[in-house]
């Protein structure tokens, strides 16, 4: 048995989860807005992309601070989530329906980034870093933000298109 790994390395090996599933959304949310037909859909997704760059970078920066490295961890759960956003672009759905599933697909990646950022910050105010966990909601409130966007674009219009070409 190796060295027993205390709070702080359950921390950074959360942080490490959440780089690699924010690496795998980078090249993800550029596909999605390929996939997507709605102008308005593949504005959010592109918008989101820019976000999602800096959500890296924030990772990166504080990785800096820790001296630690980021990279050697594969968030899994991101990796099964983004196939199942690939498998419903690769569905043969008419072109509302596709984006109404694209949107499904991106909600559950954001609740999922939302609950492992609202978990990292909690861990960062135990391990009293008030600065680390401001820069961590910062990006919560982002994913936040871009979840509910999602939910105005599901209403109108986009799921009520998409009914409309099951009714022709
Ligand atoms: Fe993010």
């Amino acid at each position: 048995m190796g060295k027993v790994k205390d709070f702080r390395a359950l921390f950074i090996d959360q942080l490490r989860d959440i780089y690699s599933a924010e690496s795998q959304l980078l090249k993800a949310l550029k596909k999605m807005a390929e996939a997507a037909t709605l102008p308005a859909l593949k504005d959010a997704f592109l918008n989101h992309l820019e976000e999602t760059r800096d959500h890296v970078e924030r990772l990166k920066e504080l990785f800096n601070t820790f001296d630690e490295k980021p990279t050697g961890k594969t968030c899994e759960a991101m990796k099964a989530l983004i196939a199942e956003g690939e498998d419903i672009a690769a569905e043969h759905y008419s072109p509302a329906v596709r984006d109404a599933g694209l949107i499904a697909a991106a909600q559950r990646v954001e609740h999922y980034e939302m609950a492992a950022y609202g978990t990292v910050r909690a861990f960062a105010l135990l391990l009293r870093d008030e600065s680390t966990a401001d820069l961590l909601q910062l990006t919560f409130k982002e994913e936040e933000q871009c979840d509910k966007k999602l939910t105005v674009l599901a209403r109108t219009p986009i799921n009520e298109l998409a009914l409309q070409e099951e009714c022709v």
